[in-house]
This record gives C-alpha cells, sequence and structure tokens, in this order.
C-alpha cells in the first residue's frame, strides 16, 4: 500500500494515515458557537489521519466573515467539546485553527462596530462574506484598518496563548496557527503590506517578530508538539503580496526550525489556484525551502497543499518531498475521502458553491461510497 495511507506520528499526535483534512471555513455558527451542524460534519470526516479545523476566532476582533466559530465564549467551548468528542469517538484526531484576520474584516463584526486591526491602514483589496438580518448572505468590500500600536501587539500575542489553552481544554489535539493567506501574521511578514517602522516591520527579523512571539507563546503554553503553523509564501489572497518570498519564508523556517512543532503547513502557489503562481523576480523553490528548515535543523512533519489528487498526493509522500498532504475542496463533498482515495474511486462534485460562505446554507448529504462506487 501506498506509503499515504500508512499510519505516522505528527509531533504529540499519532494519525492513522497522512491524509489531512484542510481548513475549511463553511460559515455555519452563528454567534461563533459551533453546534450540532458543526459536530456531524466533523465526526463524518473522521477517517482523515488529522482534521485540521476551519479557521476559528480567537477574538472577536479576529473575526472576518459572518458565522465563523470563535474560542472566546464559554458556549463555544462547550461546542467544541462536543465536536472532539465525537471526532475521537470516530476515531479521528483533530486540532483547531487559529485565525486572527486581521484587516480582512468589516466593522459589523467587530467589537462596537470598530476598525479592524493591522500591521498597517491600507485598506485590503478584497471582499468577505456577511450575513444579513433576513439570513441572505452577501460579498462585501473590507473596512479601513486601524494600524496596530507597538504596545498593543503583546495583547494579541497573549490572545493566541489564551485561545491555544482554551483549544486543548476542549479537547483539541493541537493548535496550528494560522500563518498564511493574508491574515494577521501574514500582514505582518509581506513586504508589500507591512509598512510599519517600529521593531515589527522593515527587515526580516522585524516582520518575523509578530508571527515568532506567537509560535513561542503558544508553544510554551500546550507544548510544541502540540503547535503546528500554516504558511503561503506566494499567494497573493487578500491582497497579499512580496518582492522576495523566498527570502523571508527561509528566514521564517530556519526560526521555526529551533522548535520542535507537530508540522510545518506549506500552500504551494497561489491557495484554491495556480500551483506555479509566481511573487517576485523567480519561481518560488519549496524544495530549497524544505533544505533550508532541515539544514537548520528543524525535524517536523512537512505538510503540503494545493491542488492535490489522489496520483500527486500518493507521489509526492512516496517520494519524500513531503510527509503528509492536506485536501480541501475535495472533503466538502467527500466525507469518505481516505476510502474513495484508497480504492481509486470517483469523486463526488460539490453541488454548493466552494467558496467562502459557500457552506452557509447548511449540510449536504453527498451520497456515500457505496451507493456510487
Ligand atoms: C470554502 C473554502 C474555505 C477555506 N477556508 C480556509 C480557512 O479557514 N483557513 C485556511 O487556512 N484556508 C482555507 N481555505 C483554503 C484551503 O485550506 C486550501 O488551501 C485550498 O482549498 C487548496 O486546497 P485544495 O486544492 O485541496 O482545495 C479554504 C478554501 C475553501 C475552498
Amino acid at each position: 500500500m501506498a506509503k499515504l495511507f500508512e499510519p505516522t506520528q505528527v509531533g504529540d499526535i499519532a494519525v492513522k494515515n497522512r491524509i489531512v483534512m484542510a481548513p475549511l471555513t463553511r460559515n455555519r455558527s452563528p454567534g461563533a458557537i459551533p453546534n450540532d451542524l458543526n459536530v456531524e460534519y466533523y465526526r463524518q470526516r473522521a477517517t482523515a489521519g488529522l482534521i485540521i479545523t476551519e479557521g476559528t476566532a480567537i477574538t472577536q476582533q479576529g473575526q472576518g466573515y459572518a458565522d465563523v466559530p470563535g474560542l472566546y465564549k464559554p458556549e463555544a467551548l462547550e461546542g467544541w467539546k462536543r465536536v472532539t468528542s465525537a471526532v475521537h469517538e470516530a476515531g479521528g484526531k483533530i486540532v483547531v485553527q487559529l485565525w486572527h484576520v486581521g484587516r480582512v474584516s468589516h466593522t459589523s463584526l467587530q467589537p462596537n462596530d470598530g476598525q479592524p486591526v493591522s500591521s498597517t491602514s491600507k485598506v485590503a483589496r478584497t471582499k468577505t462574506y456577511l450575513i444579513n438580518a433576513d439570513g441572505t448572505g452577501a460579498f462585501a468590500e473590507t473596512s479601513e484598518p486601524r494600524a496596530l500600536g507597538t504596545a498593543e501587539i503583546a495583547g494579541i500575542v497573549e490572545d493566541f496563548r489564551r485561545a491555544a489553552r482554551d483549544a486543548i481544554d476542549a479537547g483539541f489535539d493541537g493548535v496550528e496557527i494560522h500563518g498564511a493567506n493574508g491574515y494577521l501574521i501574514d500582514q505582518f511578514l509581506r513586504s508589500g503590506i507591512n509598512d510599519r517602522t517600529d521593531q515589527y516591520g522593515g527587515s526580516l527579523e522585524n516582520r518575523a517578530r509578530f508571527l515568532f512571539e506567537v509560535v513561542d507563546a503558544v508553544s510554551k503554553e500546550v507544548g510544541e508538539g502540540r503547535t503546528a503553523i500554516r504558511i503561503s509564501p506566494v499567494t497573493p489572497s487578500n491582497d497579499s503580496s512580496d518582492i522576495d518570498p523566498q527570502t523571508i519564508f527561509t528566514y521564517v523556517v530556519e526560526g521555526l526550525a529551533k522548535y520542535n512543532l507537530a508540522y510545518i503547513h506549506v500552500v504551494e502557489g497561489q491557495t484554491g489556484g495556480d500551483r506555479n503562481f509566481q511573487q517576485g523576480d523567480k519561481p518560488f523553490d519549496y524544495k530549497a525551502l524544505r533544505l533550508a528548515y532541515e539544514k537548520a535543523g528543524g525535524k517536523s512533519k512537512w505538510l503540503v497543499n494545493n491542488g492535490y489528487d489522489r496520483e500527486t498526493a500518493i507521489d509526492v509522500v512516496e517520494s519524500g518531498r513531503a510527509d503528509l498532504v492536506s485536501f480541501g475542496k475535495p472533503f466538502i463533498a467527500n466525507p469518505d475521502l481516505v476510502e474513495r482515495l484508497k480504492l481509486g474511486a470517483e469523486l463526488n462534485t460539490p453541488d454548493q458553491p466552494t467558496f467562502y460562505g459557500g457552506g452557509a446554507k447548511g449540510y449536504t448529504d453527498y451520497p456515500a461510497l457505496e451507493k456510487v462506487a
């Protein structure tokens, strides 16, 4: 059997195969509280070696889209306990994606209708998803952010730490820090966004300072083997850009190598799009990125994502270029994706849009494998 289907150890987490469910925002948690729908949805996907939850807001300030779940209310933690129990009972493992969206938000989602915060006061040329009082969904321009004062940043690091603690107490096997896709951590990393002149802007060290403060606080709180991070070196998602992504992300992975994290999750190319997408003057070299990580002593599992199918996933793990592969869209309409990949069976096609907000209407009972194979 291909290695993709074999068990392995991911930090402190033993997984039964190397197929990971990628984080997928579904906008199905009104009040930021996970409910029956979320419990059922994750339980159904417990055959994945590891589930990464949808992005989950660490605070209300970290919310960027309607009905995204959070980790900042007691009722939400109760809801998550039901999710983690259901997944564990079904034999699965689950980590939560810790999310602060930064400027990719709207005043209507923020505490007291305030401005979203970021590394910058420049507006993100992107859209967010809101649900109106009558229940209809709509995309909306993001609001103008407020650049964080230097002294405020420690408070957000503390929010990440507290959310990680609460997540472990709610039964999660670990946490994935969302450092990708143009959200807050990425808003500090990328040269095209970060225009600060304090110790969080300018040099590589300064732009990566916030990321490392978060990794440090979270891993000290819950253990390095239960901490992971997601990065997306070249994605233009949410108006993000960098003139030299290879240099900043090499610096990042060399720093991450000092921690024995569970895994490093790398989105290759444009998230949900072109795998060969380029920023800067040369194609991004993912092999060199991993080599730099290993040369710096990094030993965490290497998890790759973006547009993988059965053949490319088997190949990337077999060849040793990655330890695990995460699948996003294929998991939406195929709760039993692992079984389908094992058999080489056909995949269901989603009958609802697979973009942010596309899942808001609720759960669709996709045909189970025995009915279609
Ligand atoms: C509906 C939808 C929601 C997503 N939500 C998140 C999210 O909450 N956090 C995140 O890091 N990526 C998110 N992504 C990106 C996916 O995790 C993944 O990177 C992308 O879909 C590419 O993988 P795939 O080709 O296997 O689908 C989302 C993608 C889709 C389609």
